[in-house]
């Protein structure tokens, strides 16, 4: 028995250490806001943060998120994360929408970290982020905005 807090609850999980966390997320506890995409660490559609750090839950396994703070999608809260999925909202950034919780997922762990970030930082906080629908201007163009909006 394994017990990882997601969102501020913890849950006990019966469950291998190795079962991929996204698996305990979105089939055990039944939050569907993480994507699974790649399943290889490439596409960052399944990101979470663990204690504010983004990782792919799809290559973290449950034994590693014992102890940690996960936050998906669906628990985001805060100046920044509320800031950032308006921004997303009214710049309409999604087009399908399937990559896009890990799009924010990223960015809000970014601009918690480097609150004005630069070109070079964005690339090298969303490359992982792949949208196979190309919304990359519009994400580049909310997260400035978002920033602005937040130093205001
Ligand atoms: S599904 Fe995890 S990175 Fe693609
Ligand atoms: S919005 Fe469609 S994959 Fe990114």
């Amino acid at each position: 028995m394994r017990t990882i807090n997601i969102n501020g609850t913890d849950h006990q999980l019966d469950v291998d250490d190795d079962m991929p966390l996204i698996w305990a997320i979105r089939d055990i506890v039944g939050l569907t806001g993480t994507k699974f995409g790649c399943g290889q660490a490439l596409c960052g559609a399944c990101t979470v943060h663990l204690d504010g750090v983004p990782v792919r839950s799809c290559q973290t396994f449950v034994g590693d998120a014992e102890g940690a703070a996960i936050t998906t999608i669906e628990g985001l809260s805060g100046n920044v994360p509320e800031t950032v999925q308006t921004v997303w909202a009214e710049m309409d950034v999604p087009q399908c929408g399937y990559c896009q919780s890990g799009q924010i997922m990223s960015a809000v762990a970014l601009l918690a970290e480097t609150p004005k970030p630069s070109d070079d930082d964005i690339d090298a906080a969303m490359g992982g982020n792949l949208c196979r629908c190309a919304s990359y201007h519009r994400i580049r163009g909310a997260i400035h905005e978002a920033a602005r909006r937040l130093e205001a």
